[in-house]
């Protein structure tokens, strides 16, 4: 079984086709194809949506072909055709969604919408072939939140941020730092140079009641110290990376073990903990929930940085698994901007909610 897929929620245009292992768990990617648009953004310290939609269309179409000529595949090859429908920037989503629609509608291959947070969620069982029920973390430009991934379209969403996310935090601290964008990579390269003790900067919601993460106070604190400073020198920037770095890993690691918590007092012991969005590449992140894990017996899962941040063959994996049992869409359902992702358990999932 093969499924094509198409990404273009944000500034990556993705293009994957993704086979399923014949009676065996996991899956195979004959093509993975990502063009980033961070070259066209760079100049306006973030993703401007208009700029993102047209650039998907001007290559869209080319990567469509390469994905398949990659995977040694015709379109007569693919099972099912399948598209990011959200949630994201809506002029970028409605392009990917009407190109799968007309690739669906031309071969008379069933069209899936797949929830974007929801294939961020169900790579670890693409990579490592998790068993459900899971705790996922999801952290990236736009979204933070911690979900209960029990099954196909079922998720329980156990925290999320009030205010900013992750990856907003780390880019907006670039940009106070005289940083390009995205910001993350280099708040971590600097921060390795750096003293994470410098700065004593605020852990929000440390220790709080459920599992919701709260950023901007941080981002707050940094600016403040920035201020204090006046120009800072080069060892400065990297001691507030490193001291910022370090509060938003604190954080994280305690608003996962909240989530943890959360989660076995609901729905019994987690066979995992799965990470995704482009923020799981960064190295401290990582180390700090391997020791989490290893701490409480968890295993972590913890997929290549490249099926972290956007890509196409998430999105084919997800159709792939909602393909297998029988979940595709009609070509009336409506690209959502927003879409969260617990609205898929509830019934939600065909765009009338
Ligand atoms: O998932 P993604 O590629 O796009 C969406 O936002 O959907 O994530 C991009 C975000 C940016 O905010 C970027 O700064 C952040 O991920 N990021 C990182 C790292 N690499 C990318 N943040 C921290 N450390 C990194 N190494
Ligand atoms: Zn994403």
């Amino acid at each position: 079984m093969r499924v094509l897929g198409i990404e273009t929620t944000c500034d990556e245009t993705a293009v994957a086709v993704v086979s399923d292992r014949l009676g065996m768990d996991g899956g195979d990617i004959l093509s993975n194809e990502v063009l980033s648009q961070i070259a066209q953004h760079a100049a306006y310290g973030g993703v401007v949506p208009e700029i993102a939609a047209r650039a998907h269309i001007d290559v869209l179409d080319r990567l469509i072909v390469r994905a398949l000529a990659n995977a040694k595949v015709e379109l007569d090859d693919i099972d099912a055709i399948a598209a990011a429908a959200g949630p994201g920037l809506i002029g970028g989503v409605l392009i990917g969604v009407t190109a799968a629609k007309g690739l669906a509608l031309a071969t008379g291959k069933p069209f899936i919408a797949v929830n974007h947070l929801e294939a961020h969620a169900l790579t670890a069982r693409l990579t490592d072939h998790l068993d459900f029920p899971y705790v996922a973390l999801l952290i990236s430009g736009g979204h933070t939140q911690l979900v209960a991934v029990k099954g196909i379209g079922e998720y329980r969403r156990l925290g999320s941020t009030v205010d900013d996310a992750a990856g907003e935090a780390f880019d907006k601290v670039a940009k106070m730092l005289g940083l390009g964008y995205p910001g993350g990579p280099q708040i971590e390269q600097l921060a390795q140079d750096g003293d994470a003790h410098r700065f004593d900067f605020p852990r929000p919601m440390l220790g709080r009641a459920g599992a919701d993460f709260s950023l901007s106070g941080l981002k707050t604190a940094v600016r403040q110290e920035i201020l204090k400073i006046g120009t800072p020198g080069e060892q400065d920037t990297k001691d507030l990376a490193a001291s910022f770095q370090a509060a938003i890993v604190d954080v994280i690691v305690d608003r996962v073990r909240a989530g943890v918590r959360l989660f076995t007092e609901g729905e019994g012991r987690p066979s995992g903990l799965v990470i995704g969005g482009g923020v799981a590449a960064n190295g401290a992140i990582r180390r700090a929930l391997t020791r989490l894990c290893a701490e409480s017996g968890l295993r972590f899962v913890s997929p290549p940085a490249n099926l972290c941040s956007d890509n196409g063959a998430i999105i084919a994996w997800a159709g792939l698994e909602r393909f297998k049992r029988g979940m595709t869409d009609d070509l009336g359902f409506a690209a959502r901007p927003r879409w969260p992702l617990d609205a898929s358990a509830s019934g939600t999932h065909h765009g009338k909610a």
